[in-house]
């Protein structure tokens, strides 16, 4: 079966449709630069763009990924597109634009979801955090292969700090940090997040995942952590199977 998953970030809108049997994408990835401001109205209509690139069948299931949490369909806060999001329910929002129906879910637990079924958390029991560092810090929490929607472990407070604007991986590159240095705002991070959970496994996506061997060695933690193996496809491929599913979080 074939679902359309599409991304929507900061600096991006992603999307291409995705082989459920296997997680693969089937055609190559579209990317159009997000509008800035990034209104409801603006991106709406570049998603459309996106989704009509592709010549799907009209009931093909469409998965969004949204980079804030979405409670009952409805933007809770946001943190990296326009504030005039909050409040708005997304379904309603892409729906009038496009002309179907979609499910609408967070980044970060698209993300998980398909390390979960397809990646590097695939088979592994216990508790999962799936965290992926970009524009912010995006969190999923997996447990036994389940994902319990709606954490949001980038804003946790850490030194008097909101702990996504010491180590998203746009703060690395704003502020120029070198892997070694970044690797310091890591452990902390992570440190204080093995604290509260004792999780089983860290994951870590995101396009800065693609460079782990510089940062993850240097880490000093009691939990396994390892790269995604989905990288900047996950959020696709994630929010794809779950709409595929039907399922609502
Ligand atoms: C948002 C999360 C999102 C993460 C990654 C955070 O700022 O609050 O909902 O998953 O960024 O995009």
């Amino acid at each position: 079966m074939i679902a359309l998953g599409i991304d929507i970030g900061g600096s991006g809108i992603k999307g291409a449709p995705v082989d459920l049997e296997t997680g693969e994408l089937t055609q190559e990835r579209v990317r159009i630069e997000t509008p800035q401001p990034s209104t409801p109205e603006a991106v709406a209509r570049v998603t459309r763009e996106v989704v009509e690139s592709f010549d799907l069948p009209a009931d093909t299931p469409v998965g969004i990924t949204f980079p804030a949490p979405i409670k009952h369909n409805t933007v809770v806060f946001m943190a990296n597109l326009d504030q005039s999001w909050v409040g708005k329910n997304v379904d309603d929002v892409f729906e009038q634009e496009l002309g179907r129906k979609v499910i609408a879910l967070n980044d970060a637990d698209a993300a998980g979801y398909a390390e979960a079924i397809y990646g590097a958390a695939k088979g592994h029991d216990g508790l999962v955090i799936v965290t992926t560092l970009g524009t912010g810090i995006g969190s999923a929490l997996i447990y036994n292969g389940q994902l319990i929607p709606g954490s949001e472990l980038g804003h946790l407070e850490i030194d008097g700090v909101n702990a996504e604007s010491r180590a998203a991986a746009r703060i690395r590159e704003e502020e120029k940090l070198k892997f070694p240095e970044y690797a310091k705002r890591l452990q902390r991070y992570y440190s204080h997040v093995e604290m509260l959970f004792s999780p089983d496994l860290f994951v870590v996506g995101g396009g800065v995942s693609k460079k782990h061997d510089k940062f993850l060695p240097l880490l000093d933690l009691r939990t396994p952590i390892i790269p995604a193996q989905l990288r900047n496809t996950a959020g696709i491929v994630g929010a794809a199977a779950l709409a595929a599913k039907g399922e609502v979080l």
